[in-house]
Parts: C-alpha cells; structure tokens; sequence
C-alpha cells in the first residue's frame, strides 16, 4: 500500500519564538503522495458511495487536499476528537466533543487523520463505527508513527511513516499553532 518512511529533509527552517525546527516533508511531496492516495481511494471505493470523516482539528487541510484527489461520488463528513489538553503530552483518553452528522449504518466509512500515534483515537474511531453499524470502516491518516502505539490499529492507507519526532504543519498543531505551515516539520521542545 505504498507505507513509506520519511528521512528528514536536511533543510534546516527556524520558526518564531526561538524554536529551532526543521522540514520533514515538503510541499510538493506532500501533494504528490496525497495525489496517489486519491487514486487509490477512488479505484478501491467505486460504486460504494462512501462517507469521508474528517477527524477535527488535526486533518482539516489534509481532508480539504484529499477529497479533491477522489473523483468518486461521496459524502463528507465530521468529528471532532480531542486528546492532547493544549500541549505535546497525552492527557488520558481521547475524547469524542462532535458528533457526526451522517447516518454511518450499512455506509462505507473513510475516517481521515492526520496522524496515528499511541492508537487511542483510531481504536476510539473502530469503536465509533462498530456501535453505528457501519457496513465497513477504513483508516486514512497522513503521518504514521508507529514506534509510540500502545493500541493494536491497522493503519489502511497511510501518507508517510515517520519516526519518534513531535510534528506540526499541514494542519498538525503544537499548542494550536502551526496548523498553517504548508509543510510538515518537527519541533523542538
Ligand atoms: P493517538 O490517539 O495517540 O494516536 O494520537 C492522535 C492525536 O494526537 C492526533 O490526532 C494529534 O492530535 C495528536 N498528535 C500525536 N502526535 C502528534 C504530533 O507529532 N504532532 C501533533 N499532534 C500529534
Ligand atoms: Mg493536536
């Protein structure tokens, strides 16, 4: 499925308030992996007129950038999960603070992340879809950091696996900033 690791790019980048940070994955690289999972989104649900989720508020660009690689019939929808209390630590279990919108019974689901960590929030999302009787649930997630999982979760498509670093940009925050980068890099703490 096309799992990649990403080396870190040796362009160092310094970002406000004195943290140094560098680029991990680029603009363009980014585009183009989002592109191949579009396509492999639109060959593997033809004809089954699924439902995108948007896992807020991490995956707000990558969601945005994706569902326009998928040229598929689909419906989007939202929810919002919330993990970390405005730091880079855990603060316990995820907890669910939207609800969706859609009916998810007998639906075709597409749950859309923005990086898979410990595990917890994607068993939440499993969970989530199994109690709404969705007819099948799917991972879409950005980042994969596999070394940190406590929960056993299969990652179903996945932009690039990354190692042990605290990321931001792309729509990924450190204290709710940086979501706006166009680029993914790793902070410094
Ligand atoms: P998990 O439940 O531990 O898998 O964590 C998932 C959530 O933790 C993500 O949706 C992010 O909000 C947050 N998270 C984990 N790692 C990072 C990171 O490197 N940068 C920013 N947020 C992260
Ligand atoms: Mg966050």
């Amino acid at each position: 499925m096309g799992i990649r690791t990403v080396q870190p790019d040796p362009q160092e980048a310094t970002t406000g308030k004195g943290k140094a940070s560098r680029i991990l994955v680029g603009a363009a690289a980014i585009a183009q992996r989002v592109g191949e999972l579009g396509l492999q989104l639109t060959a593997d649900f033809a004809g089954k007129d699924p439902i995108f989720v948007a896992v807020l508020q991490g995956a707000v660009v990558f969601f945005a950038d994706l569902i326009r690689q998928v040229q598929l019939e689909l419906v989007c929808d939202t929810i919002s999960v919330s993990s970390y209390r405005g730091g880079g630590h855990p603060a316990g279990e995820p907890q669910l603070i939207l609800q969706p919108r859609e009916d998810w019974k007998g639906r075709h689901i597409i749950f859309v992340e923005c990086i898979v960590d410990t595990g917890m929030t994607a068993k939440l999302l499993a969970q989530m879809a199994a109690e709404r009787q969705a007819a099948t649930v799917r991972l879409c997630t950005l980042l994969n950091k596999p070394s940190r999982r406590t929960e056993e979760v299969r990652c179903d498509y996945v932009g690039f696996t990354i190692e042990d670093h605290f990321v931001v940009g792309y729509g990924l925050d450190f204290r709710g900033r940086s979501r706006n980068l166009p680029h993914i890099e790793v902070v410094s703490t």
